[in-house]
């Protein structure tokens, strides 16, 4: 068998272990006898590689191998790939002297693991279980990547080590989750863990808002108020972006987004949830949301006044009208202005418990015909950082192939795609995806002649 067979092997027959282990109790005979196998196989592929450890890096949902993605192991190898979810690692290193006993006893671990806190508590569990010789990995860091040809060796410390999509997507959930949750019971919210989170958020739109965008979609009707503040939140930060912001004002940003509709947790769930549109007291109701918002974060000594005017300002529309009452003395803040934009655009694109999405062109003409409703230079700046195509979208060329949005470019109906489908509808190997900057005059016979909205359900 060459590398890349005994690698299948092995990792076909530890995810076969692992399974088993959930059926059989720790020292059945089968599980001491496939640890065996493992720790055989685990050998010869140390042989043949000539290496004394071995790197299986959990990336995204994928098995990761020598910087490949390992496309086949992933879809077996499920249980590995939850396996290191749970301990929050970026998969394992095994090296040379790991035996069947040790083998035998990370089985053991996957049968009774629950999801730890941290990476670090991870490393303690095994420890505690007397793995030596299995390590867990730092998580995958494309910061890393980007930035050097080193290939991915898990060894590397990362610091927040969130940059997977999946990961950021998750942490940035858990923050605004947890805000819902501990302000809705009067507890304190983690205003240092939303500022944290924001911090990479702000890296990761830098080169993957596409993805953010996409990622972002509402699992079910409960959680869509917090997928909508995440959304609202890389959208604020990527106009910001477009508008030359220092990273740090873009961090307040982040921040002042993930928040906003923090007041939310203390309106009924039975209305925030409502799968109807609200009557006139329900309505009543949800419109205290902001002052409540305010009211939460004057308790919080991290909250910043940007928190606060965003959280308080953003259902007041630029010709002052909205709610709450703005007093005659006050004036909006730039940002609350940016937020207030972001926020109408992301509900108006979204699915909600009552109505259907929008798509982005719609939903600017909607904006626009809106007199009085929006800052005008910051409308006219969120379309044009986002494009009339904007990035996450699926569009269909005039050549007839399909293509995914990737950046949006100085023209507004000529972003940067990616081809991803042939004219009959055909889905290209990822080898051959093209990359077009329809701005490029080298692409000037091409161009986009439908937007499709994704169906989601
Ligand atoms: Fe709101
Ligand atoms: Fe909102």
């Amino acid at each position: 068998m060459n590398h890349e067979q005994l690698l299948d092997s092995f990792l076909m027959l530890l995810c076969r272990l692992f399974s088993n282990r959930r059926l059989y109790f720790s020292q059945h005979g089968k599980i001491k006898e496939q640890s065996k196998q493992i720790a055989v196989g685990l050998k010869n592929l140390f042989d043949a590689s000539r290496e004394d450890t071995l790197f299986i890096g959990v990336a995204d949902g994928n098995l990761v191998h020598r910087g490949q993605v390992l496309t086949g192991p992933s879809i077996t190898g499920a249980r590995l790939i939850q396996f290191a979810e749970a301990l929050r690692c970026g998969g394992f290193i095994f090296s040379r002297q790991t035996d069947a006993e040790e083998i035998e006893r990370l089985a053991d671990l996957t049968a009774t693991v629950k999801d730890v806190a941290s990476l670090e508590d991870g490393r303690r569990l095994l420890k505690a279980q007397g793995i030596q010789h299995i390590e867990l990995a730092n998580p995958y860091n494309a910061q890393d990547d980007a930035d050097s040809d080193k290939v991915w060796s898990g060894r590397e410390a990362t610091i927040g080590a969130l940059y997977s999509p999946a990961h950021l997507y998750q942490s940035l959930y858990d923050v605004v989750n947890n805000a819902f949750d501990g302000a809705g019971r009067g507890h304190a919210i983690d205003i240092l863990g939303a500022q944290s989170v924001s911090e990479h958020l702000l890296r990761h739109t830098r080169t993957h808002f596409c993805d953010t965008m996409q990622k972002v979609h509402y699992p079910d009707f409960d959680t869509y108020t917090v997928g909508h503040c995440v959304r609202v939140a890389a959208l604020a930060v990527y106009t910001g972006m477009s508008m030359g912001f220092a990273d740090k004002m873009l961090l307040q940003i982040g921040t002042a987004a993930l928040l906003h509709d923090v007041g939310k947790s203390r309106i009924p769930s039975e209305i925030v949830h409502k799968r109807g549109a609200l009557d006139e007291e329900e309505y009543r109701a949800m419109k205290l949301h902001p002052a409540l918002g305010l009211e939460i974060l004057l308790e919080h000594d991290h909250a910043t006044d940007l928190d606060r005017a965003a959280a308080w300002g953003h259902h007041i529309r630029h010709d002052g009208k909205g709610y709450p009452l703005q007093p005659a003395w006050a004036t909006r803040h730039p940002i609350t202005a940016l937020l207030q934009v972001c926020d109408v655009f992301e509900a108006l694109t979204a699915i909600r418990p009552y109505k259907k999405a929008k798509n982005p062109t719609e939903s600017y003409q909607i904006m626009l015909e809106d007199k009085g409703g929006f800052h005008p230079g910051i409308l006219a700046q969120f379309i044009r950082a986002l494009g009339l195509y904007p990035p996450g979208n699926t569009v269909k060329l005039s050549d007839g192939r399909q293509a995914k949005v990737m950046t949006a470019s100085r023209f507004i109906n000529r972003p940067g795609v990616l081809i991803t489908h042939d004219e009959d509808g055909y889905e290209l190997e990822d080898d051959d995806t093209i990359y077009c900057d329809l701005s490029d005059p080298a692409f000037a016979n091409i161009s986009i002649s439908e937007l499709r909205v994704e169906e989601v359900v």
